[in-house]
Order: C-alpha cells, then structure tokens, then sequence
C-alpha cells in the first residue's frame, strides 16, 4: 500500500475514505458558495447612514432584499483565496495539455509588467505622456516581424481566435478590393483544425469546405489543389498542425493556392515550435496570428488574458486594422483613423493588451535570438522524449515519426484493457497531474495530447513519465477500478460530463439552511 492508501499490486484492496463532520479533507477545504455562507446583514465596510431623503421612486421602490450575499473582509478574503487554491497552474505544476501551450512565465516579466507607467498607462492618456508604451508596443511589432519575416502586424488583436478573426477580414477586405467580394466566398479548412478556424470563416461570412487531413497526419498539396475552385478565398492551416506535426507539404500547398488567386491564413498557435527555426514569410503565409500568450510567455488560460498580434504580408499590409504605431524622428504617434486607406477598420476599442506586450517582449529580449530558438528546440526535443518513452506502451496513430512541441496518442492500445482515453485523464488527476488534452484532434479516435512545456526540468519530466508508465502497465494489467472510480483523490469525483453539458445548472437556487448539528 503506498502512503494514499493506493493499492500497489491488484490483490489489495482500496480502503474507503472516511468522511469528515466538515466534509473537508485534510487541509483541502470544501468551499461553500459566497451565496450560502453570506448573510443580508453582514459586510465588509463600514459605511455612514444616509442622511434621511425623500425617495423618488414610489412604487419602483423593492418591496424585498436584494439578495446579495454579505460577508465581512476577512471571509471574503478566504473565500476567494481558497477558491484560487482549486486552480492548477503552471506554477504548481507540470501542464501537459496539447495545442494549448502552457508556458513558465518568468518573474521578471512580471516585474516589469508592474512599472507604473507600463501598468497604470490609459488608452486615452495624451500621446505625448505615452512615448514609453508606444516604444514598446512598436519594439515587440518589429521583433515580431523579423520572426516571422512578414511585411506588417496588426497589434489589437486579444487572442489567437480575435486575431483569426483580424486575418481573415483582412482576406475579406483584399477578396473585396479584387472586386470579387461576391464570387470568392468559400474557405477551406483541414479537419484536424481547432475548431476556431470554421467558426471564424463562418461568422464572417464564408463558407466552410473541408481539407481531408490524410494518413500522414499532414495536408497534402494534392489534397488542396483538389479543393481549390474560383470559389475560394483563402485556406486556414495550422502549421505546426493539431497533430503536432510539420505540414511538410506547406510551400507547394502556398503556391497552389496564390496560382488559385487564394489567400494563406496560417494559424500561428504552434508558432512556438518554429521560432527562429523558419520564418512563415518564406513558406508563402498571407497572414498568420501569433498567440503571444503560447510562444512569448505571458500568462495563459485562467492566469490572464491573452492576445494574438496578426502579421502579415505585403498583399495584405494595405488592409491592416487601425490603430497602429508609428515612429518619425524618435517620436511615436498612433494612427487611429483609416481615413482614405483599405484598412478593413478596427478591430478593438484601443490598442491591445499592454500587460501582454510588456510580457512578451521581455521573453524575447531576455531570451536572444539564441535562447528563443533554443526554447523551440527544447520544445521540439521534450515532446519527442514522451513520444519515445511511452511508445512502447501506448499507440501513436501516425506511426513511429518525430513530432513538433507535442506527442499524439491515440486510445487504440487501452481497447484490450475496456478503458478509455478518459479513464486514464482521470487517473492521473489522483497521481496529482493536470490530464493531456483529450479526445482533440477530431481526427484521431479517444486522442490524447501532450505537449510538455520546454522549460520542464528532466527530473519533472522524468516523473510524469514513470507516472504515465506506471499508470499504462495498470491499465494493460487490467486494474480496471484504479480507472473507472477515478478520480477518487480530487475534490469531486467524476461528473455525469454528458448530463453536465445537456443540463447544466446555471443558477443557485437557495435551500433551507443546515443547522449546526445536523447529519
Ligand atoms: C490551433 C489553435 N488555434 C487557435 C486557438 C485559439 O487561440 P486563443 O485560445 O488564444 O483564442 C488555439 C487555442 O487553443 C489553438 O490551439
């Protein structure tokens, strides 16, 4: 037995945790909602009494308590503070979800992040007040261009679907320009593509026709040829692919589609697989979003908002969204109006994320020309490291080849066992890691992606995979209930996830309260 209370061989059974009066477990601590622990007559300040006023609104007046829940500062303090111990982060842990690139963000972004005039800078401060903001803003743009060796970018966008959005109604805008507005109006989308993709091309307009993703995991040219038509305006590739995977076939696919009079959006979630390896300019992308919060650092998911800068090329830089940042003689200016230009308009009230711009160009000038090629090398290399040691056990579904920044896996290999990709996510929130992504890309059947973040010690990686490998052997030695009763660990057991999605509930409704005392 080991100190959970795990059985370490399958003779032994698991003993039955025993519940506590406060329904806590250890120093895991069940949080009520605000709602049932809030009183109407408690709060947290201290505030005078109105001097008496006649009021005004005769019979808008309430008749009834609002309902808000009231609570003293120190339990609101708590409250919210154990709730943030419910997170998992990178912070506290190794993150491995595919295609969704948890990257460490050093401290130092975040000191420099917090200077007052990056931090407390107003969109409508006078421009001469801001000279500082919009040196940084047009540093990160130039530093941004030379990645990627493209002719513009747009820098408003606030994560990678706004910035897909920015790219394609920049396609819009050139498509229109051309005077085929109305004929080119079909955009191709692989199947393995994040579902951002189709959504994009559908909201503004386009209609969606799908790119078979093939054996290889990988587009192929002929593939696309075949779907092109005088019908089509642009195609939306990930590169690298959902799949984890090179698309290898990129630059005839690129040619293809401008002999087509087609555009190339690249979607640059991946872009950090590729940093100062190759440049997307020289593979023939059109426009590309970066996700600044996946490949510069900066938080990500539930730690802060993101954002996606939109580079593009010299067809497209005509059609670029306003504002954007101009430098003369030392002096920075914004141009806010499209005036008589083919800018497409704007895309956000102001001009970005400040706070991420201040991240991101912190990581890259601390990390140098050198050291950011070297984080897509480690990306590239510890993703290959799980490939390798769990090939053994697990089932790739495109074979014995090197990936990119993460490892795909599909659930071919847990059939014999009757268990599926999800039994074994959940098993490994009770080891205490965060599962993979699961079940995406579409393509694969039961798939699971891992994408090990680069800057992962050997020693943390080395222990997420003996974990997996420990869990794997359980499986194929048929431990079914280590499985299907997971996770028995975690605050909460497993959901109904199919009833959870169908009937959600939404609103708390109140209940008679629990008296002290009773079962
Ligand atoms: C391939 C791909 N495209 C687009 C997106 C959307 O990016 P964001 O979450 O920043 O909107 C993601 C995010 O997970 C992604 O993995």
């Amino acid at each position: 037995m080991n100190s959970q209370g795990r059985p370490t061989d399958a003779g032994e059974a698991t003993p039955v945790l025993r519940e506590t009066f406060t329904g806590n477990r250890g120093l895991q601590i069940e949080e009520a909602l605000i709602f049932e622990t809030g009183r109407e007559d408690a709060t947290g300040v201290d505030i005078d009494e109105p001097a008496s006023f006649a009021s005004r609104l005769g019979d808008h007046a309430r008749t009834s308590p609002i309902g808000l829940p009231g609570l003293t500062e120190p339990e609101t303090i708590r409250h919210y503070v154990r709730l943030s111990r419910n997170n998992y982060s990178i912070d506290g842990g190794i993150y491995p979800l595919g295609s969704c690139t948890m990257k460490h963000n050093p401290r130092l972004n975040e000191k420099l992040a917090r200077l007052p005039g990056f931090a407390d800078v107003h969109p409508l401060q006078p421009i001469s007040t801001a000279q500082g903001a919009l040196a940084l803003i047009h540093a990160l743009a130039g530093n941004l261009l030379t990645m990627t060796g493209m002719s513009a970018v747009a820098m408003s966008p606030k994560a990678g679907a706004h910035g897909e959005l920015c790219g394609m109604m920049a396609i819009k805008a050139a498509i229109a320009a051309r005077g085929e507005g109305a004929t080119r109006n079909v955009v191709l989308v692989p199947e393995s593509a994040h579902g951002t993709n189709p959504a994009t091309a559908a909201l503004i307009g386009f209609s969606v026709r799908a790119v078979p993703a093939g054996e290889t995991g990988i587009v192929s040219a002929a593939a696309v040829r075949a779907a092109l038509g005088p019908d089509v305006a642009a195609i939306m590739l990930t590169n690298p692919n959902t799949c984890g995977l090179f698309e290898r076939e990129i630059v005839d696919i690129a040619e293809a589609l401008h002999e087509a009079g087609a555009y190339f959006y690249c979607d640059g979630a991946n872009f950090n697989a590729i940093v100062g390896k190759t440049r997307p300019g020289d593979l023939g992308v059109d426009a590309m979003h970066i996700n600044l919060h996946k490949t510069f650092s900066t938080p990500h998911g539930g730690g802060g908002p993101g954002a996606g800068p939109v580079v593009l090329s010299e067809r497209l830089a005509p059609f670029a969204p306003v504002p954007y940042v101009v430098e003369s003689g030392g002096r920075f200016d914004l141009v806010e109006h499209k005036g008589e230009s083919q800018s497409f308009g704007r895309m956000t009230a102001f001009h970005g994320q400040m706070g991420m711009f201040v991240r991101a160009l912190a990581f890259i000038l601390s990390h140098g020309a050198d050291g950011l090629r070297q984080a897509s090398e480690d990306a590239v290399l510890t993703a290959n490291y799980v490939r390798v040691v769990m090939g053994d056990l697990m089932s790739a579904p495109f074979g014995d080849r090197p990936c990119m920044h993460e490892a795909l896996f599909d659930d071919h290999w847990l059939k014999e066992a009757g268990l599926t990709t999800l039994d074994f996510a959940k098993a490994m929130i009770d080891e205490g890691y965060h599962p993979m992504t699961v079940y995406f890309p579409l393509v694969v059947h039961g798939a699971m992606l891992i994408e090990p973040t680069e800057s992962e010690s050997k020693a943390s990686l080395d222990l997420f995979l003996m974990t997996l490998r420990d869990l794997a052997f359980s499986a194929l030695r048929g431990e079914k209930e280590r499985f299907q009763s997971a996770p028995s660990l975690a605050p909460r057991r497993r959901l109904d996830e199919t009833r959870a999605a169908r009937q959600p509930v939404l609103r708390w409704t109140k209940s008679a309260p629990l008296r002290v005392g009773e079962p």
